[in-house]
């Protein structure tokens, strides 16, 4: 393989990822399940695949992320992992495998990193799980943050509302994002906060924040693939940009599929052998 084409598919870096943040470079992140999804986007160029729990919704149909299990990620992820050459692969640790010991958190991570290949995981919350972040670290896994809107805790809060929007609330989010830098994290994402504060936490910091409904005062953005794609028809929050119709097509696509079956037209005589 020539040096050219070697270059051309090295792989993206958690300190690439820093350096597009001090260069001014927007990151660009996606989400993604499976390995024919996770093959078109990597070759598009993305930066980074999350392996999100939002499987859990958008793949398994459950109505929030807490029912989806380590097995089911790693399931996902190692898919994710078979397709993507040049990305970096982030997978999220589930519900239930890092909150309750460090110790834990790590055996969780590590077969995450070990089963699927992955090259690093992203856990929600800030101070509360200060000592999980700090064990798996020192594992020499990278660790990306998320803050703000955590959907793990629906049912503490009840709603998927705007996060932080009153001062104290705001105020503990970025102690939370400078705690996540001084532990060593890679990166945090900043879910459904306002634009002001997420842009507030990126100057505060030095390691990438990657926005989802926290406007554009951040260092790179994160969108469910499903939901911009416009495959599910009923997620339509203020921040989603839809770039695709899927819904339609594949519809479109299934109806003709029926109706050509249905009359007999499929297959033609080039189409048998
Ligand atoms: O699970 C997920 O898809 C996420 C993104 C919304 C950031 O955590």
């Amino acid at each position: 393989m020539s040096t050219a084409r070697k270059q051309e598919i090295r792989r993206i870096t958690t300190h690439q990822l820093r350096e597009m943040k001090s260069r001014g470079e927007k990151i660009a992140m996606l989400t993604a399940y499976d390995f024919s999804m996770a093959r078109i986007i990597d070759g598009a160029g993305i930066d980074i695949i999350l392996v999100g729990d939002s499987a859990s919704n958008v793949m398994a149909g459950y109505e929030t992320t807490l029912p989806i299990t380590l097995d089911h990620m790693i399931y996902h992820a190692s898919s994710v992992v078979r397709a993507a050459k040049r990305c970096l692969v982030i997978v999220d640790l589930p519900f239930g495998t890092y909150q309750g010991s460090s110790g834990e958190a790590l055996r969780s991570a590590i077969r995450i990193m070990k089963e699927s290949g992955a090259h690093a995981v992203k856990l929600e919350g800030g101070k509360e799980v200060k000592d999980s972040i700090d064990r798996i670290l020192s594992a020499g896994i990278p660790v990306m943050g998320h803050l703000g809107l955590t959907p793990q805790s629906i049912y503490k809060f009840g709603t998927y509302t705007v996060r932080a929007k009153e001062e104290n609330e705001a105020n503990k989010l970025l102690e939370d994002a400078k705690m996540l830098e001084e532990c060593g994290c890679f990166g945090m994402v900043l879910e459904k906060i306002p634009a002001v504060l997420a842009g507030r936490v990126t100057k505060s910091v030095n390691i990438p924040t990657i926005g989802i409904g926290a406007g554009a005062d951040v260092d790179g953005q994160v969108l469910v693939m499903q939901d911009m794609l416009g495959i599910s028809k009923e997620f339509k929050p203020r921040f989603l940009r839809q770039y695709a119709d899927l819904n339609g097509v594949v519809t479109g696509a299934v109806s003709n599929y029926i109706q050509d079956v249905k009359a007999g037209s499929f297959p033609n005589e080039k189409e048998q052998y």
